[in-house]
């Protein structure tokens, strides 16, 4: 049997390793993307692999277009290219006037062009099959945007222009495009935040905590299955409600 395969970028830690375990759960291949820790992408396939699933890990750099095209010829390897998580993120934050060039250029060429350039390279073979799922990991700073956050907001808004212009694009080739919104997750990018600043956060979400990983893997997942087989441009917030 032809087995599916689901990349999914930036998986070492927090939501992408979530998210892997989810998918793998559900019996995807997953080829998950790393750039630095060797030993946090091996330790997430050992504990993948003794529930069952199967994780290959690729070391890329979603900036650069020879990895992901790298990443996608790997995935081959282990079957079709079915799916893909655009996970891979960072922040780099400052108000406008302090904001330097390198702030502004990182977090877009991250956040924003190497989703671009993961999903021309996996998008090829999702057309030629006739079948897949792209989700794009937003945020609800690109909808509703955030003081200090220009870059990252432009990139995740941008990333939710990219969804709906691409969903249209290859809605007729039945390969789906989302978007995910979360909110605040607890991971290592919001472990940087200020004790005052998690608190005015939890005050302005309706459940009044922040949201666990596995919370946002799970709608993941769906908007990747079969399951979610006629939703297609769609932005889906996992924020707990909130209004920033
Ligand atoms: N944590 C939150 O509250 C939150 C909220 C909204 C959206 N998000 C988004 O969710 C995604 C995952 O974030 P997280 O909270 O798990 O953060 P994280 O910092 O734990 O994980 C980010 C991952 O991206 C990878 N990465 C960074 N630069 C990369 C590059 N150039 N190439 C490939 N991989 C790269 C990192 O190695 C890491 O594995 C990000 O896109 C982030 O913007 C997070």
């Amino acid at each position: 049997m032809n087995k599916k395969v689901v990349i999914v970028t930036g998986a070492s830690r927090g939501i992408g390793a979530a998210i892997s375990k989810v998918l793998a759960n559900l019996n995807y291949v997953v080829v998950g993307t790393f750039v630095s820790s060797n030993e946090t992408a091996v330790a997430l396939k050992n504990e993948i692999e003794e529930l069952g699933g199967t994780y290959i890990p690729v070391r890329a750099d979603v900036r650069v277009s020879s990895d992901c095209e790298n990443v996608v010829a790997e995935a081959l390897n282990y079957g079709q290219v079915y799916g893909l998580v655009n996970n891979a993120g960072i922040t780099n934050d400052n108000l406008l006037l302090r904001m330097t060039e390198e702030n502004w250029r990182s977090v877009i060429d991250t956040n924003l062009t190497g989703a671009f350039l993961m999903t021309k390279a996996a998008a090829k073979e999702m057309i030629k099959n006739r079948e897949g799922s792209i989700v794009n990991i937003s945020s609800v700073v690109g909808l509703y945007g955030n003081a200090g956050q220009v870059n990252y907001s432009a990139s995740k808004a941008g990333l939710i222009g990219f969804t709906k212009s691409l969903a249209k694009e290859l809605g007729q080739r039945n390969v789906r495009v989302n978007a995910v919104a979360p909110g605040f997750i607890e991971t290592d990018m919001t472990s940087k935040l200020s004790d005052e600043l998690k608190e005015k956060a939890v005050q302005s979400i309706y459940l009044k905590r922040f949201g666990r990983a596995e919370e946002v893997a799970e709608v993941v997942a769906f908007l990747i299955s079969e399951k979610s087989s006629y939703i297609n441009g769609e932005i889906i917030e996992v924020s707990g409600g909130i209004a920033l």
